[in-house]
């Protein structure tokens, strides 16, 4: 009998990267991309699989989703093992999370809970971006040490949600300063957050309880006013500054203005934003809670925007904000998600999942509807965000001696999206019966099989923390 296959060649498909297009035969040996050419020669210890039709993609890379991440008083539905498994299926093989700097512990401390809960359930590779509620001089300590030590080089921080997750604009600038100058990157999420938490106080005052006051008491001139303050902070640092879930052309012009005057300013907005607009919030069935996210929803408008800064380089990454919550009460055992603000819109949790389906909605809405080139594609869904969290070329790429995280994905197929055939633990997603044109065919993990069509060939605690390095902004 012979022994089983030590390495895989797929024959014949069309590679995409970010800047290349072409037909060749890629050769994965030892968990890297060993070898691509044309018409290789192997032996019987290889796999071969016929990739004619398909593209050969690298493997997603997703620098924002919050997996069981315990967001006051309630945690995302998605395990650290249902949620890679979901972004497997969904052609994602490197996800960062976020590890919660707690009032009492350190962001080293955060890097090793996090890690301690992730590491013997996650099926794809994985970091963490600390999020740092509270800075001093020993904050600051612990984060250079997580930089040099850990391979943890970016963090997150809130310029709303007072009283929470919200640090003034001093520990910003001074997390901006330091962490700008060690190589690394600060993530804001900016939200004008005590004018915001005033609107909603008036709103509730006022017996406005139903869904559809999120969305009216975060305006996107909130979100702008931030984005400003943010870029000033990161000016005077003279620190590159990364924005996250960038909804609005309120943001977007001052990013835009702040990079045409050479300033290290970048960001990402994610698929909701691009599929969807604010029609939804007009009703007060509290099933549009589906749609409560920060920032919410904006016009049509906006979503143009979005796209024509996709196209330019003024926005430089499509990351989900993966963060689900279950409408149903007690699904899965979840009890009081969603529904924790059936009379209070302020209590429902804030986010929506989405890791399963990045890739494929993308391509319908992008690719497929001539918006984005397919190399531009993979830019904004592998490449850069690799680039500017220290994964590349590891990871993001297909090329000799990267890590042979590959996609291959089907342009012809179409699929129909429901929430009871994904593989993540939220009882809906906001394309059910929604039919998107391409499918993610079979993924490789450092050379693994692990999602071939229906099939889950993974494992729980097969995916690896992946020590990061420094931003590679240009
Ligand atoms: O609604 C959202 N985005 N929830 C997750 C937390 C965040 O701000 O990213
Ligand atoms: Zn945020
Ligand atoms: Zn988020």
């Amino acid at each position: 009998m012979s022994s089983p296959p030590t390495a895989t060649l797929i024959r014949n498909g069309r590679v995409i990267t970010a800047s290349d297009d072409y037909v060749a035969d890629v050769l994965m040996k030892n968990g890297i991309i060993d070898t691509i050419g044309q018409n290789i020669v192997v032996g019987d210890d290889t796999a071969i699989i016929d990739a004619k039709g398909l593209y050969v993609l690298p493997g997603g890379v997703d620098t924002h989703v919050h997996l069981e991440n315990v967001i006051g008083p309630t945690i995302t539905c998605d395990t650290f093992a249902s949620g890679t498994r979901a972004a497997a299926f969904g052609g994602t093989t490197t996800i960062v999370d976020f590890a919660l700097q707690t009032e009492t512990d350190s962001p080293l401390g955060a890097i090793a809970r996090a890690q301690r809960s992730a590491q013997s359930q996650v099926a794809v590779d994985y970091s963490v971006h600390v999020i740092i509620t509270r800075v001093d001089d020993q904050v600051l300590t612990d984060v250079r040490h997580a930089m040099r030590h850990e391979g943890v080089t970016s963090f997150k921080m809130f310029m709303a949600y007072p009283g929470v997750m919200m640090a003034d604009d001093a520990a910003i600038f001074r997390m901006l300063r330091q962490v700008g100058a060690d190589g690394g990157m600060v993530a804001l999420h900016a939200e004008n957050g005590t004018v915001i938490d005033l609107l909603i106080k008036e709103a509730l005052e006022a017996g406005h309880t139903s869904p559809r006051y999120h969305a009216l008491t975060r305006p996107a001139i909130l979100e702008g006013e931030a984005t400003h303050r943010g870029i000033r902070l990161a000016e005077l640092a003279e620190a590159p500054i990364y924005f996250v879930h960038v909804s609005s052309n309120q943001a977007l012009k001052h990013i835009v203005a702040a990079r045409a005057e050479g300033i290290s300013v970048f960001a990402e907005t994610c698929p909701h934003y691009l599929l969807f607009d604010d029609s939804v919030y007009n009703t007060d069935y509290f099933e549009i809670a589906k749609y409560v996210m920060t920032p919410p929803l904006r016009k049509e408008d906006d979503q143009k925007h979005l796209w024509r800064a996709l196209r330019y380089d003024d926005l430089q990454v499509i990351a989900t904000d993966h963060c689900p919550f279950c409408m149903k009460e007690g699904h899965l055992g979840y009890r009081l998600q969603k529904m924790r603000g059936k009379d209070d819109f302020s209590l429902i949790p804030n986010g929506a999942p989405g890791i399963e389906t990045r890739l494929v909605s993308l391509f319908d809405i992008g690719v497929m509807q001539g918006k984005l080139s397919l190399n531009r594609f993979v830019q904004l869904t592998a490449t850069t965000p690799a680039k500017l969290f220290g994964l590349f070329p590891k990871k993001g790429t297909i090329a000799v001696g990267s890590d042979a995280d590959v996609v291959l994905f089907d342009p012809a197929a179409t699929q129909t999206i429901y929430a009871k055939d994904l593989q993540g633990n939220c009882d809906y997603t906001l394309l059910e019966g929604r039919t998107l044109r391409g499918k993610v065919e079979k993924v490789f993990l450092r050379g693994n099989l692990i999602v071939d069509g229906k099939q889950w060939l993974g494992r729980e605690g097969m995916g690896q923390f992946v020590p990061r390095g420094q931003v590679r902004a240009f």
